[in-house]
């Protein structure tokens, strides 16, 4: 069931090294494709050779080799991976994740890889204990990271505790889960908008908003995660979509929007409008830019066409339409209305009077409301968790 995937393993210096031999074994085995990048220091407790003979591919180690006049891409080699693997992880290591510093060719690979990253803690009962640990696992997770937790056990130092890395066969079964797992959303057709759109009043200037992008491209990857095939059309954002979403339509106006998702939306299952799309566009574009002359411009606006109302009033049984609500003021009567107006399984209600929620900001804090129109709220989290608390809720409506 792994046949053809291409596994990253990323070893850093711990002792538990010695384990990942056997995890390779496993994996070719099953038929996935496996690439061994390590550290300096993990040359200390497992030779490069048995990692190759293992594996079958030289293992890289460094970006270039100055015998052979060889340059080893660490962005190939992290675009290539299906799943990117760190085990075990250094206490050193996961610090240097955790703060973005790529000083050796294994963190530059971490930091180009686009692909999911699962990671094996492997350290003394103490250095697990310390703080820093603690909020550098926290960091991980909170960007999608997948931990597998170190055990207990006797560890090298003679001590006994937490900190063991998880045995080879309890990895494979970890990561033979993660592309086989069968979830409510597993093969799935899902239409995500995301993004602002922009409406241009002549060649340079445009009507547009604060939106990053942010929630929705998180739900869209949380999504795919799941295994579902992630339909994306998204306004100008600054984002890189993961490479595990099907199809990204990238568009820049409401209308164009507008013709992306009705263009696709009859074959989907569940629709999911996240996008803060334009209620207003000019009525004309000008031409020329608009000089300053004595008087100032009047721009007439026409209103845009509202897509999530049209799908609403195109749903197909069993089709799940999904979409948000900014609020200023009276947040869950106006969400309910919308729900309703709009024909909606689910509304995602933001306020704006929460701090730290909405536009731009790395967090949100949402409240859902289904066709039983109970209100659910969430405290303030980062958007990949909020993402996965939608994701949650999506599938106990399907
Ligand atoms: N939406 C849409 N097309 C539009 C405007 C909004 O599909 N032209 C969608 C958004 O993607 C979101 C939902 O409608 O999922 C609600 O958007 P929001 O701006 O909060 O509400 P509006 O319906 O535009 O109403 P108002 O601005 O009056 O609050």
């Amino acid at each position: 069931m792994l046949k053809a995937k291409n596994i990253l393993i990323g070893i850093s210096g711990s002792i538990a090294a010695y384990k990942i031999p056997i995890l390779v074994r496993l994996l070719r085995k099953a038929g996935a494709n496996v690439q061994i990048v390590m550290t300096e220091a993990a040359k200390d407790f497992v030779t490069p050779l048995t990692l190759s003979t293992v594996s079958n591919r030289p293992v890289s180690s460094i970006a270039f080799d100055k015998n052979t006049g060889e340059w080893d891409s660490h962005v190939e080699l992290g675009r290539w991976a299906d799943l990117f693997l760190m085990a075990p992880l250094s206490a050193n290591t996961m610090a240097k994740m955790a703060a973005g510093i790529a000083d050796n060719h294994l963190l530059t690979t971490y930091l180009s890889a686009r692909s999911k990253v699962m990671f094996a803690p492997a350290m003394d009962l103490d250095m697990y204990k310390h703080p820093s640990t603690s909020r550098n696992i926290e960091q991980l997770k909170q960007w999608g990271h997948i931990i597998i937790e170190p055990t207990e056990g006797e560890l090298a130092s003679g001590l006994c505790g937490m900190g063991r890395m998880e045995e080879p066969e309890v990895i494979f079964d970890k990561i033979n889960d993660f592309f086989n797992k069968k979830t409510p959303l597993t093969d799935k057709k899902v239409l995500i908008s995301a993004g602002p759109t922009y409406e241009s009043i002549d060649p340079v200037r445009f009507i547009g908003n604060h939106s990053s992008g942010k929630m929705g491209y998180a739900i869209a990857e949380a999504i795919a995660d799941k295994g579902a095939e992630v339909f994306l059309v998204s306004g100008p954002v600054n984002i890189t979509p993961a490479d595990s979403i099907s199809k990204v339509v990238n568009i820049t106006t409401a209308e164009q929007m507008y013709d992306a998702c009705n263009d696709i939306s009859a074959e989907m299952d569940i629709i999911i409008m996240t996008a803060a799309v334009a209620d207003f566009a000019p009525a004309d574009i000008a031409e020329q830019k608009i000089k300053k002359g004595n008087s100032i411009p009047k721009i007439e606006l026409k209103p845009t066409k509202d897509i999530l109302l049209s799908l609403g009033k195109r749903k197909k049984d069993n089709q799940i339409l999904i979409g948000f609500a900014l609020e200023t003021n009276n947040e869950i009567e106006n969400a309910i209305i919308k729900l309703e107006n709009k024909n909606l399984d689910l509304i995602v209600l933001n306020s704006m009077q929460d701090k730290g929620a909405g536009f731009g900001h790395s967090t949100n804090q949402i409240t859902l409301i289904d066709k039983d129109k109970h209100p659910q709220s969430f405290p303030l989290k980062t958007k990949v968790e909020v993402a996965k608390d939608i994701v949650e809720k999506i599938e106990t409506l399907i």
